[in-house]
């Protein structure tokens, strides 16, 4: 027996976005989004596949709703869809949309799970989009308008706020990698972008502590480990930046005021700069009430001259992997959160997402996919490892509550507890979910014992 128990306090979640699950793409005054455009646009989502229809939870939230009450979650974190409320992104709000997220949310209440609401996970308005997206700065204002809108509007049913999901995401990989919307291939306009969405961040942060609104408000930065492959210190200094780029160029201005230097400096070199403008680091620099952090993989890496952007090569040391092909690091986990506590202090964190692909499909009604659950142990003895070293962990989400839009992958990738069938849209719990289950009711689960 090898239990891992956590505290009574721990709260227990899981989490989804928008886009990802929503569908009813075009109902009820909803306006595009970058990612309607992007998955429409030939060759950039895996067959061709779109959030169009997703989960459909848009109309099938009742039944989510009883499937997370079974499994006994406390927090469940979804995200508004921006062009829901804002079609156009500013303006006119569209009742209907608006109506949708309050019958949601007092659904979820009644029910006894708390809401945490993401503010931006991807979904752009496609009319700010045609105006320079997160280049622009009027962008920055549109969000902040957005945010106060909605801190308003639901002031005091929903007392957990995020801000921005993976703002690396967001701007590096959706604006220099291309990967995801809207899919451009330029450092700079990515640093732009990276700027932006921490100045929106700040200034919503700034409208929530204005009108002093009831709750807590926090960020989503994606976090991943990379561990030296040699005591070099090139190999050392490679590994600093390759996890730098997630982290420090993300958390610095927020908890410190300022980029941090080994990466601007590296960034300059490549003819870089970040546009920052007299009092924008004051701005982003505002206390949060937690964070929150997204954590899947990492990996051993080392120095490589003019390798990729930052002269890191990734080692392949032989690890299991997901589905999706991402190392298994549960390690990197400890050492993510170790680091962030050893940085930036004491901030309560919220787990926001962890989770893998996996994509086993249902055999007799049922779905055996204890790859998942062993990496769901994996991880949380690692976060169990955290907390016991002192890491103020509030709670743990697990990615996903259901199969969904995997961006990028379409619906190719499965990271859902429960399994959703796509063209008939049947939810089947997974074996994961069964364990899940347990383990919330328990406050504890047996590493050894399957
Ligand atoms: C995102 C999710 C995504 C998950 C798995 C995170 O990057 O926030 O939307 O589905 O990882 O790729």
């Amino acid at each position: 027996m090898a239990i891992i128990e956590f505290s009574k306090e721990m709260r227990w979640g899981a989490a989804t976005a928008a886009y990802q699950i929503e569908g009813a793409a075009d109902m009820d005054g909803r306006g595009p989004s970058i990612w309607d455009t992007f998955s429409k646009t030939p060759g950039k989502v895996l067959n061709g596949d779109n959030g169009d229809v997703a989960c459909d939870s848009y109309h099938r939230y009742e039944e989510d709703i009883q499937l997370m009450k079974e499994l006994g979650i406390d927090i469940y974190r979804f995200s508004v869809s921006w062009p829901r409320i804002f079609p156009s992104g500013t303006g006119e709000v569209n009742e209907k949309g608006l109506q949708y997220y309050h019958d949601f949310v007092d659904a979820l209440v009644e029910n006894g799970i708390e809401p945490m609401c993401t503010l931006y996970h991807w979904d752009l308005p496609q009319a700010l989009q045609d105006k320079g997206g997160w280049d622009n700065r009027e962008t920055i204002d549109a969000f902040a308008d957005y945010a106060e809108f909605m801190f308003k509007e639901f002031n005091g049913k929903i007392k957990k706020w995020i801000t921005i999901n993976e703002p690396w995401c967001v701007s590096f990989l959706s604006n220099y990698i291309g990967l995801h919307a809207p899919g451009f291939t330029s450092l700079q306009l990515a640093a732009n972008v990276a700027h932006h969405l921490l100045l929106a961040h700040g200034e919503a942060v700034l409208r929530f502590r204005n009108s002093s609104f009831e709750g807590e408000i926090g960020y989503a930065p994606n976090t991943e480990w990379n561990e030296p492959f040699s005591n070099k210190q090139e190999d050392i200094d490679a590994c600093r930046r390759a996890t730098g780029w997630f982290v420090e160029w993300f958390f610095d201005p927020v908890f410190k005021g300022s980029y941090p230097k080994f990466m601007v400096d590296w960034f300059e070199q490549k003819g870089v700069t970040v546009p920052i403008l007299d009092g924008d680091m004051d701005i982003i620099n505002q206390p949060i009430d937690f964070v929150g952090i997204n954590y899947y993989t990492g990996s051993v890496a080392r120095y490589k001259e003019n390798h990729d952007l930052l002269d890191v090569e990734k080692v392949d040391i032989g690890y299991e992997k997901t589905d999706f092909d991402w190392n298994i690091y549960p390690e990197g986990f400890y050492k993510v959160l170790t680091k962030i506590k050893d940085q930036y202090g004491d901030v309560p964190i919220y787990i926001t997402e962890n989770g893998a692909c996996y994509n086993d499909g249902v055999e007799n009604g049922r779905v055996k996919d204890q790859r998942r659950i062993d990496y769901l142990k994996q991880h949380l003895t690692s976060l169990k490892r955290a907390i016991d070293n002192g890491v103020n962990i509030k709670g743990y989400l697990t990615w996903s509550l259901l199969d969904n839009f995997e961006w990028a992958e379409g619906y190719d990738k499965r990271f859902g507890i429960i399994h959703v069938d796509f063209n008939t849209l049947k939810r089947t719990k997974k074996d994961s979910y069964y364990w899940y289950k347990q383990t919330i009711s328990n406050g504890w689960f047996d590493m050894v014992y399957k």
